[in-house]
């Protein structure tokens, strides 16, 4: 059954929810088949496949073709492109269009969005034209050149930030918010204060739900995040598929 927005906010105490990065028609198959119920097509894909170092340089036209590809997969999991790097600090008109481009010629169900409670009145004028938000809290990896990649809520100040955000994007009518890198107690207090399902990455088992980039999952990254736990090593059983090949190529003698 296809999922909706509406189909993954009901799981919230149901059941965990399972989701799994995809970049492309392939990562797509793999994780709807594993049974993801939500695929993101995150921008980082910057750093896991178009070898950038960070998600800052994605464009909105990477995130259009990479979405367009899942998308052609015809997955049964929900699609979500992510909004790239500043672009949900335009003017509303602006953030409007691209959001558009994104589920128009995309064809994503809706879109995730780094930011917490400044972005609260743009979050809620989206879902007021149709489109459903992702929210994204935490450690916000967009802004690597301002705040670095720390783990976030070390502080009390930090925590009470991170539950006011979590709180304003759920009141600005966000269907789940992705909380990354903070402690498994924040992320479970963050679970019981808000009624829309919480996505961890790196946040313990707190949350509804849980999100991993396909390829460290996979064993396709040299150097996944520490709180990987790789089910399977393909990067290792890619190479020696290709030695194995290379070494019968060269064994044939030309005639
Ligand atoms: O870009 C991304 O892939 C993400 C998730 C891993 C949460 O933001």
């Amino acid at each position: 059954m296809k999922a909706t927005t509406r189909s993954i906010r009901a799981l919230k105490g149901k059941r965990p929810i399972v989701c799994l990065t995809a970049y492309d028609a392939i990562t797509a198959r793999i994780a709807d088949q594993g049974g993801a119920d939500l695929i993101l097509v995150g921008d980082s894909l910057g750093n896991t496949v178009l070898g950038m170092e960070d998600t800052v340089g994605v464009t909105l036209e990477m995130m259009v073709h990479h979405t367009a590809a899942v998308v052609r997969a015809k997955p049964d999991a929900l699609v979500i492109a992510d909004l790239p790097f500043a672009l949900a600090h335009d003017n509303f008109p602006n953030l409007l269009k691209s959001c558009r481009t994104l589920l128009q010629k995309g064809g994503a169900h809706g879109v995730k969005i780094e930011g917490g409670t400044s972005l609260a009145p743009a979050i809620e004028k989206l879902v007021d034209a149709g489109i459903p938000v992702m929210a994204h809290i935490g450690l916000l990896p967009q802004r690597v050149h301002s705040t670095g990649y720390r783990r976030r809520g070390l502080t009390p100040a930090d925590q009470q930030k991170i539950l006011a955000d979590a709180r304003a994007v759920t009141a600005a009518g966000a269907f789940s918010v992705v909380i990354e890198c903070v402690d498994e107690k924040l992320s479970q207090q963050l679970t019981s204060s808000i009624d829309i399902p919480t996505i961890g990455i790196g946040s313990g088992i707190g949350c509804d739900g849980q999100i991993l980039v396909i390829h460290d999952l996979l064993g396709l990254t040299s150097n996944p995040p520490p709180f990987v736990k790789p089910e399977a090593n393909l990067h290792r059983d890619a190479v020696s598929a290709v030695k194995r090949w290379a070494s019968k190529v060269r064994k044939v003698s030309r005639r």
